[in-house]
């Protein structure tokens, strides 16, 4: 009678156990898409991940104290930070703190963050208890629903360039006026919209990022170059065409970034740094 029962009873168990793990367990996300808009909360949390994601678009008209230049964030990190290839933001939550080389040390999405405050934007870091800080957390922590911690989504970063290729400025002049000036303008300061920001925004001159910035490196711009630019014709350019433009416009005068005397404190620094 025992026996029976249990036998009865333990694969009844299992299908019990299977069926609450299953549905306690999320749709695990490994791959760059935001989460739909209806799974924004109501109450604070929901306002505070609104917020954060003005924040990102509208980062020079919302935070002047902060941004030096007429750039907002999601210039570079496209489409709110949920472009594969463009650096999204999507996972981000889950994989800092992480060691940088650098900073020569493990840093914090609060650092990361303010990294790219001080060089993309040339200006000014955010307090990390500031509402501001929380809220682009909150907007980061959203994108991220689903992803693991710890799992780097496929897309993050700008793609793949082939690195042993050799830069040639003058082949890049071309490229440049043949397939950015239209919109970046021939002098690369970009088109202006009224007072708040760009439309086009500028790759060049006092309102574009320092030369501290991983956009100022000729490999980093050339990858997010070769996966987004021309906008909505990525892809298109050779490995060469967006190495040689990436090259040019990198090398154009820009803020410059005292701080960089002080990156890759362990000597690793790579051959595209600016110095
Ligand atoms: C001019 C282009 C540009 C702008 C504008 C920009 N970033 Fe970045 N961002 C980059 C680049 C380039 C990297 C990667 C640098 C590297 O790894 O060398 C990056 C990396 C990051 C990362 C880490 C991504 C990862 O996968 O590790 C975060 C987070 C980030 N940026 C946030 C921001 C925020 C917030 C803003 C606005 C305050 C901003 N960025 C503005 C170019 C930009
Ligand atoms: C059709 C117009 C257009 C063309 C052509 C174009 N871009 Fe862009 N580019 C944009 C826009 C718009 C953005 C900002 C995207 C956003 O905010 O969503 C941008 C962003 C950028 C950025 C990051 C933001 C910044 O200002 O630093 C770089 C770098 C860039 N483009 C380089 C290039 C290069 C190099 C070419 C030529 C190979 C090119 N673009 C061609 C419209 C264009």
């Amino acid at each position: 009678m025992l026996t029976k029962l249990a036998k009865y009873r333990f694969p009844a168990l299992i299908a019990a156990a299977f069926f609450v793990c299953n549905a306690g367990a999320q749709t695990s996300v490994t791959e760059v898409r935001a989460p739909a808009e209806s799974s924004i909360p109501a109450g604070p949390r929901g306002a505070a991940i609104q917020e954060g994601r003005k924040l990102m678009n509208e980062t020079h008209q919302r935070l002047p104290k902060n941004v030096g230049n007429g750039l907002n964030c999601t210039n570079c990190h496209l489409a709110g930070g949920a472009t594969a290839n463009a650096s999204p933001w999507v996972g981000i939550w889950g994989v800092f703190p992480e060691y940088r080389a650098r900073s020569g040390k493990l840093i914090s999405l609060q650092e990361r963050i303010n990294d790219c405050f001080e060089r993309s934007m040339n200006g000014k870091p955010l307090p990390y208890t500031s509402t501001e800080m929380t809220n682009i957390l909150a907007y980061m922590q959203w994108l991220s629903t689903g992803v693991p911690t710890g799992v780097s989504v496929a897309g993050r970063g700008f793609g793949a360039i082939d690195q042993k290729l050799k830069a040639d400025p003058n082949h890049g002049k071309q490229v440049y006026a043949d397939k950015c000036a239209s919109c970046h303008g021939a002098d690369g300061a970009g088109m202006k919209n009224g007072e708040h920001g760009y439309t086009f925004p500028p790759l060049w001159g006092a309102d574009s990022f320092n030369d501290g910035a991983g956009m100022a490196r000729t490999y980093t711009a050339a990858a997010f170059v070769k996966h987004n630019m021309p906008l909505g014709q990525g892809g298109t350019l050779t490995d060469q065409e967006a190495v040689d433009v990436s090259e040019f416009f990198t090398h154009q005068p820009r803020p410059v970034y005292p701080g960089k005397s002080h990156d890759w404190p362990l000597g690793d620094k790579p051959k595209d740094a600016r110095s």
